[in-house]
């Protein structure tokens, strides 16, 4: 059985820092409060003449240098973004062109926070049914554009960033002893649209529009959906939650991570937490955690990775790795 195997992995975060201190010069808000409803300290914003693509290069070449491949070696790049450059063409053929890569497909997949899950389901089918042997998948955002900075619910919640891993194909024995992405479990409920949406659009106002969301809303169904799909994982590759090396969730609010990890009885120790030091990122949110855990030596070479995330749509999802 063919499975996609991580071999590298790279992020970025813009260099401009906005902390709570800063949104509180903008909205009636404060540091406490922005700590102890969401655990966030920080964020990053992207600059003026800063593109989603130009964040997302720099974690692309930074995967592509850890997994010791040429953009040549690449058959394909799904890009998970909801915040392209253009409305067309897809974000994913502006990396193409600047990694230097001229044959095979690049394309963006839309899925907001769950983008990254979703594009990693997308490159592993594409690798386990043979149609790609080296697949780029890349998450990366630049929510703070689609922001209404006088909405202190939702601008002290998002920042911006680019995470992104090589998926290889590789021999497997078709059992959870196989290195490689084990499973993907994507979901999606369009009822709940005005729950969390952008107010604009091509097609309807012609205007970039800004995000809009019933927090208290999202924040339940968060916590259920995520732990179903958390659930489903590890059942269907007949697991435990005590299984898992390390749970890397979408990075949206510490209490939400806090309250999946308690509900499924997942160790708090073993939650990767990046969600102070840059908020919610969007598609960036899992690769960036991800790959902080990766570098730092947590995530260890045959260790049990689940990674999971909810958003617009609603969609959410999960993915089990063996790393
Ligand atoms: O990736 C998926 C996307 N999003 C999420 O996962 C976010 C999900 N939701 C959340 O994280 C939380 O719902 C929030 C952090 C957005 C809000 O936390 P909450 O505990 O659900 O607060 P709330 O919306 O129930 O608001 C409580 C109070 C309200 O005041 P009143 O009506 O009780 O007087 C809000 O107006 O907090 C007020 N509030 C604020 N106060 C200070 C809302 N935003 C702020 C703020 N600073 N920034």
């Amino acid at each position: 059985m063919i499975r996609s195997v991580v071999t590298g992995w790279g992020d970025y975060l813009p260099k401009r820092v906005m902390t709570n201190g800063d949104l509180a010069k903008l909205v009636d808000t404060t540091d406490e409060w922005i700590i102890a409803r969401t655990g966030i300290r920080e964020r990053r914003i992207a600059g003026d003449d800063e593109r989603t693509s130009d964040l997302a290069l720099k974690a692309a070449e930074a995967a592509l240098s850890k997994a010791g491949r040429k953009a040549v070696d690449i058959d394909l790049i799904v890009m998970a973004t909801t915040t392209p450059d253009e409305t067309f063409p897809a974000t994913a053929t502006a990396i193409q062109h600047r990694l230097g890569m001229t044959r095979g497909a690049a394309f963006d997949v839309q899925a907001v926070c769950s983008g990254f899950i979703y594009a990693l389901a997308v490159g592993d089918n594409f690798i386990r049914c043979g149609q790609a042997g080296r697949v780029l998948v890349i998450g990366a955002d630049t929510m703070s554009r689609l922001l209404d900075w006088s909405d202190r619910g939702t601008c002290v919640l998002f920042g911006d960033g680019a995470g992104a891993i090589v998926l290889e194909a590789a021999q497997g024995q078709g059992n959870v002893t196989d290195r490689g992405v084990l499973s993907t479990h994507l979901y999606s409920d369009g009822r709940r649209h005005d729950a969390l949406y952008v107010d604009g659009g091509p097609g309807s106002t012609r205007t970039t529009g800004f995000l809009r969301m019933l927090g208290r809303e999202v924040f339940r169904h968060a916590v259920t959906n995520i732990s179903q799909a958390i659930e489903d994982a590890v059942a269907a590759n007949g697991l435990e939650a005590s299984d898992i090396d390390w749970f890397v969730p979408h990075q949206a609010n510490q209490r939400i991570l806090d309250g999946t990890a308690e509900r499924v009885g997942i160790d708090p120790s073993r939650v990767v937490s990046t969600v102070a030091r840059h908020g919610n990122t969007s598609a960036a949110s899992v690769p960036l955690a991800l790959c902080e855990a990766a570098n730092d030596g947590r995530i260890q070479k045959g260790q049990l990775v689940l990674l999971e995330a909810m958003g617009g749509g609603f969609t959410w999802g999960s993915a089990l790795i063996r790393w």
